[in-house]
C-alpha cells in the first residue's frame, strides 16, 4: 500500500484558534482512517511571510519563483510533496486571508508543470467565519476552483452539512473549541462533517494512488501526469 502524505494548511494568522482546531480534528481523523499508511503534517501560516506575486513572469524562464526572501519555498515544497492537502481558512471580508492568497497565486503560477499537468492531489476545504452565510461559501468556491486549476481533485463534504467543504459559524469572541466544549449543536455538526471529509480524502487518495501504481505505463504514454508520477516514484 502506498504511503499517503496529508498536508494540513492552517490559513489563519492567529496561532491556535478556530482554524487550527478544525484542522487538528481533520488531521486526527485522516490519521485514524488508515493509521498504517497515513502521514500527516500541520503547517500554519501564522508568523510566516508570503510576499505577493508581482507578475514579473520570471518564473516562466527560471522554473521557480524568483523571490526567495520569505517562507514561500518552504510551504511550496511541502505542498508539492503532499498527496492530499486540507486547507483550513478563516473568512476575511468574504474571501481568504491575503497571506494565503499570495501563496496560492505564486504556487499556481510558478509551478509551471501544474498548468497542464494533473498532479491529482486530493483537496478538502474547511472554513470558519463569525457570522451566518458571511463568506464561508465564497471561500470554499474559491478553494474548489484553485484545486481544479492545479489539476487536483476537490472532495465535497457529506450532505446535509458539507456540500463543497465545511463552513462553520463561530460567533466572536469565543473560538470553535469553546463552542465545541459547550456542546453547541452547530459546532458538533461541523466537527462531525470535518471528520467525515478527512476520512473521504484519505479513501479517495488511496484509490487514486493505487490506481496510479497499476496504470503507470498508460499515464506515461499519454503524458500530463508528471507531478503525480513523481510522487508515486518518491514512495
Ligand atoms: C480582517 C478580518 C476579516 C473578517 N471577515 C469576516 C467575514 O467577512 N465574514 C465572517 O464571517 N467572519 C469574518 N471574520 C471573522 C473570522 O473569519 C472568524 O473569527 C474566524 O473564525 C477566525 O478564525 P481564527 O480564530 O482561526 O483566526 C474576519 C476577521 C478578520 C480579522
Amino acid at each position: 500500500m502506498p504511503v499517503i502524505k496529508v498536508l494540513g494548511i492552517s490559513g489563519s494568522p492567529r496561532k491556535n484558534k478556530s482554524t487550527r482546531f478544525m484542522l487538528e480534528v481533520a488531521l486526527e481523523s485522516a490519521q485514524a482512517t488508515a493509521p498504517e499508511i497515513v502521514e500527516t503534517e500541520l503547517y500554519s501560516i501564522s508568523g510566516k511571510t508570503f510576499h505577493p506575486c508581482d507578475s514579473c513572469h520570471q518564473c516562466e524562464k527560471l522554473g521557480h519563483c524568483r523571490k526567495t526572501d520569505d517562507d514561500f519555498a518552504e510551504l511550496r515544497d511541502k505542498w508539492l510533496a503532499a498527496d492530499a492537502v486540507i486547507y483550513s481558512v478563516p473568512v476575511y471580508h468574504m474571501g481568504i486571508p491575503s497571506q494565503l492568497k499570495s501563496f496560492i497565486d505564486r504556487v499556481g503560477h510558478s509551478v509551471q508543470e501544474a498548468f497542464n499537468d494533473r498532479s491529482l492531489k486530493v483537496m478538502g476545504f474547511l472554513t470558519s467565519g463569525s457570522g451566518f452565510a458571511s463568506g464561508q461559501e465564497s471561500v470554499m468556491i474559491f478553494l474548489n476552483s484553485h484545486a481544479v486549476m492545479e489539476g487536483c481533485v476537490p472532495i465535497g463534504g457529506l450532505w446535509p452539512v458539507g456540500y463543497i467543504g465545511v463552513g462553520a459559524r463561530v460567533p466572536y469572541p469565543k473560538t470553535m473549541r469553546d463552542w465545541y466544549e459547550a456542546n453547541d449543536e452547530h459546532t458538533l455538526e461541523a466537527v462531525e462533517a470535518t471528520r467525515e471529509l478527512a476520512k473521504q480524502i484519505v479513501l479517495v487518495t488511496t484509490i487514486l494512488k493505487s490506481g496510479g501504481e497499476q496504470n503507470r505505463e498508460l499515464l506515461k504514454t499519454y503524458g500530463g501526469f508528471e507531478l503525480f508520477l513523481q510522487r508515486l516514484d518518491s514512495n
